[in-house]
């Protein structure tokens, strides 16, 4: 807007215009997250989805030392391949990527709403109360089984930026975060499911292998 209306008014501000605009755009592009993505499918998602069987799930993530272009960029693929997927959550190792990087919108049909990108995430506390909830997983697709998690969580991490930042979570969005960082060490929504019958019967039904789920110790 500045822009069109000095270049109307004197061709010569031309130049001076057009460097302060590069350095707005660089900038922009620099402190704004260069994550901006349409909540949409598309037809060639950039990243494939590895599913339950696929070693990329055992495999144990690492922190991420550097938050740079190359990250964002992985981040928004992730995004882009997780709006495809019509997911809400995605983490580096369902992508191949054994890098601790989640992306997170739990308001996917709300395109003003920012997704979340956590960089090394730690949960720092569980509540107490614990809750069940039916739970799904992009690289688990036709299963949705109840899962008991706290209902409540305190978490750290670093935002897209490299920033340190904290946060409390609840509902959906504790669900989400828990669920997530749990790909982060290789472990999967259905190596928490106490129904060991239920669970082997939609496992068969929708044709995986129940020697893939590897049940946590309680
Ligand atoms: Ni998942």
């Amino acid at each position: 807007m500045l822009v069109s209306y000095s270049l109307a008014i004197n061709e010569s501000l031309n130049k001076i215009v057009a460097n302060q605009f590069s350095q707005l755009a660089r900038k922009s592009r620099n402190n704004v997250s260069s994550t901006k993505v349409k909540k949409e499918a598309i037809e060639n998602p950039p990243l494939e989805i590895f599913k339950l069987g696929s070693e990329t799930l055992r495999t144990e993530a690492k922190r991420i030392s550097k938050v740079d272009n190359k990250l964002r960029d992985l981040a928004r693929d992730m995004l882009k391949s997780m709006y495809s997927a019509k997911g809400i959550g995605l983490a580096g190792p369902q992508v191949g990527i054994s890098k601790e990087l989640l992306v997170i919108d739990i308001n996917f049909e709300d395109s003003a709403a920012e997704p979340l990108i956590l960089i090394n995430p730690e949960i720092t506390a569980f509540g107490s109360t614990l809750t069940t909830y039916e739970e799904g997983c992009l690289s688990i697709p036709g299963i949705y089984l109840n899962v008991v998690r706290p209902s409540t969580i305190k978490l750290k991490f670093r935002d897209e930026m490299g920033r340190p930042r904290k946060m409390n979570a609840d509902g959906l969005l504790a669900r989400c975060i828990q669920h997530e960082v749990d790909h982060l060490r290789g472990v999967l929504f259905v190596d928490r499911v106490t129904s060991t019958d239920e669970l082997k019967k939609e496992l068969t039904k929708e044709g995986y292998k129940m020697k893939d789920v590897i049940p946590l110790q309680t």
